[in-house]
């Protein structure tokens, strides 16, 4: 049986993934700090072990205590808004963390690194959809954090036998299907949860930020990833890093639905008009993202099973309905 670290288990995205690891039979140990992190995402059967990465002798007291196959490495500040407003302690966080993390991996012995990389090390792209041969170019700081890591790993890859995946997603939405976890961020900035919460009279209008991109109705095309995809494409690629030691692959559905799209799915599927008003643009964000996963597909086999728009939104709306409080109830 393989035993895996994950940072940031316990929040959106890597619950997601805790769950599957588990499903299939893996032991898990989650490090969270729980800054954004729900204890109650972790399941039973998963140590969690609370804790900031930064805190270099947690982290060595971890790998100490435990010996793990790999770690993927989900812990992070994400939000491109607070990056663009810190942008030197959101960098710092970022690289500083995943450094520590991954020398006290090598130090235990443990030489397997999952990285949770995004879309935003592409900015602006000179061409749609992106595949992994894209020109980088970070449009905002948190893209720039990702690279960075990127980068460093690739260096302790080529210098010190780290095996290494980089897994740009694009944008992750909806929940289990099952309706065992959800989406629950303090403060919530992600478009889908926000027009979910407008739907359901839980949250004021929301602001469509700019409708002046150069796009068909002129607001922002984004790339949404069911998140039980996303954490599905993560066990295929740890399994393939057994004969592949270095692996980086870009992760969306591969279709584009701009920002008022979502917001007619979520009215169509939760049978209530989205209230809004229309707003500046927000800095950092680039016209389009879609994702050109084919490498991913090539490679392992993956297929989006939810990579219809409704089925993100009717499952990320059912948690809710559930949980209107998020993990709080
Ligand atoms: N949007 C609004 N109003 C809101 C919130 C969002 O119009 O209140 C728009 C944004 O401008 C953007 C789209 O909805 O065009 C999606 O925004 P999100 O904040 O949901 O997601 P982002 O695309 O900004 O970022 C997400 C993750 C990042 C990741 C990126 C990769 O939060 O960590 O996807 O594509 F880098």
């Amino acid at each position: 049986m393989a035993q895996y670290l994950v940072t940031g288990g316990a929040g959106y995205v890597g619950s997601h993934c805790v769950l599957a690891l588990r499903a299939r039979g893996d032991r898990v140990v989650v490090l969270d700090d729980l800054s954004q992190g729900h204890a109650a995402a972790v399941p039973e059967g998963v140590t969690l072990v609370v804790a900031d990465l930064a805190a270099r002798d947690k982290v060595a007291a971890v790998f100490a205590e435990h010996r793990f196959d790999a770690v993927l490495h989900f812990a992070a500040r994400s939000v491109v808004g607070e990056s663009m407003a810190n942008p030197l302690s959101h960098i710092g966080a970022n690289l500083g963390n995943a450094l520590i993390l991954a020398e006290e991996a090598l130090r235990a012995g443990c030489d397997r690194i999952l990285l949770s990389s995004t879309a935003a090390l592409f900015g602006a792209a000179e061409r749609q959809p992106i595949d992994e041969d894209c020109p980088i170019a970070p449009g905002n700081p948190y893209g720039e954090s990702k690279l960075m890591i990127e980068r460093a790993l690739d260096w302790a890859h080529k210098l010190k036998g780290l095996r290494f995946a980089a897994l740009r997603y694009f944008n992750a939405a909806g929940s289990d299907p099952e309706g065992r976890l959800g989406e629950d961020h303090d403060p919530e900035t992600h478009l889908m949860p926000l027009a979910i919460d407008a739907a359901l009279g839980r949250r004021p209008p929301l602001t469509v930020f700019g409708e002046d991109y150069p796009t068909p109705d002129g607001t922002c095309i984004r790339d949404y990833v069911h998140v039980s995809d996303l954490a599905d494409a993560h066990l295929r690629v740890l399994d393939r890093l057994e004969s592949h030691p270095r692996l980086t692959y870009n992760i969306g559905s591969g279709t584009g639905h701009s920002v008022r799209a979502v917001l007619d799915a979520v009215e169509r599927v939760a049978g209530n008009p989205v209230p809004h008003t229309l707003g500046p643009r927000r800095a950092g964000d680039p016209a389009v993202l879609v994702a050109a996963s084919e490498a991913l597909k090539r490679d392992t086999g993956w297929q989006p099973r939810f990579a219809e728009l409704d089925t993100m939104v009717a499952t990320a709306l059912a948690w809710r309905r559930a949980h209107p409080d998020g993990y709080a109830d």
